[in-house]
C-alpha cells in the first residue's frame, strides 16, 4: 500500500467515527421520545404498526438495493448483498407482513397516504444513488429499527398478538447489519468522498421525518 493510499484511508476512519456517535444520539433521541405502549389508545398502537408496514414492507429491500447501486466502493457491495441476501432468503416482508395482520394492523388506505409525502421524499432521496449518504442513512435505518423492536413487540402484544417473529429476528440481526453498514460505510469513504458542499444527514434528517410520521402522524392528529 503506498504512502499516500495509508494518507487517504485515515480521514474516512475519523469521519466514521464522528458519525457514528451522531447517528446514535439521533437514534436515541427517537427511542427516548416514544411513547409510552401502555398510554396509548388500541387505535393509535394500530396506527403505528400499520404506518410502520405500509413504510417497511415495501421499502426497505428497495432502499438498500438503492445504497447498493450507489455505491463505488467494490468492497462495500458485499457487505451490502449479504444484508439483502438475508432479507430475500429469509422473506422478511413476509414476516413483517404476518406481523401487522396478527396485530389487526395491516395497512389501510387511510395508513399509507398518512405517510405518502415523507416516503416519497425519501424515495427520491435514494434515486439520487449518492454512495455515502445512502449508507449513512441505511446505518441509520438499521440501527433505529434494532432499537425500536421492543416498542414495536410491546404495542402488538397490547393488541393481543402474540406473532413476534418480525420482531425477535430485527432485534437481535440488525446490530451485526448496523456495523456492517458502518463498515461499508468507511470503505466508500476511502473512495468516494462526500464533497465539502454535501450534507451527510440530508438523507438521515428525511428518514427521520418519515419515522416521526410513522410514530406520531401528525398531520393525522391537526386533520381530526
Ligand atoms: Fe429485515
Amino acid at each position: 500500500m503506498s504512502m499516500l493510499m495509508s494518507s487517504l484511508q485515515l480521514p474516512s476512519e475519523s469521519l466514521v467515527n464522528s458519525i457514528k456517535p451522531k447517528i446514535d444520539g439521533m437514534i436515541e433521541e427517537l427511542i427516548t421520545a416514544l411513547p409510552a405502549s401502555e398510554k396509548l389508545t388500541s387505535a393509535e398502537r394500530r396506527g403505528i404498526i400499520a404506518r410502520y408496514t405500509a413504510v417497511l414492507e415495501g421499502n426497505f429491500i428497495y432502499w438498500m438495493t438503492a445504497a447498493y447501486l450507489s455505491v463505488e466502493s467494490a468492497k462495500a457491495r458485499p457487505i451490502i448483498l449479504d444484508n439483502l441476501h438475508e432479507e430475500v432468503r429469509d422473506a422478511h416482508p413476509a414476516m413483517l407482513r404476518n406481523f401487522a395482520i396478527a396485530a389487526q394492523a395491516f395497512p389501510t388506505d387511510t395508513d399509507a397516504l398518512a405517510v405518502h409525502q415523507d416516503l416519497t421524499s425519501v424515495r427520491l432521496f435514494f434515486g439520487r444513488l449518492l454512495g455515502v449518504q445512502s449508507l449513512v442513512t441505511m446505518a441509520f435505518f438499521e440501527g433505529f429499527i434494532q432499537r425500536f423492536m421492543a416498542f414495536l413487540a410491546d404495542i402488538a402484544a397490547l393488541q393481543g398478538s402474540s406473532e413476534m417473529e418480525y420482531t425477535d429476528v430485527h432485534g437481535i440481526c440488525d446490530v451485526e447489519h448496523t456495523d456492517g453498514l458502518f463498515r461499508a460505510l468507511g470503505l466508500e469513504l476511502a473512495v468516494n468522498p462526500c464533497e465539502d458542499n454535501q450534507d451527510l444527514y440530508e438523507g438521515v434528517n428525511l428518514l427521520r421525518t418519515l419515522i416521526e410520521t410513522i410514530v406520531w402522524n401528525r398531520a393525522g392528529v391537526r386533520a381530526e
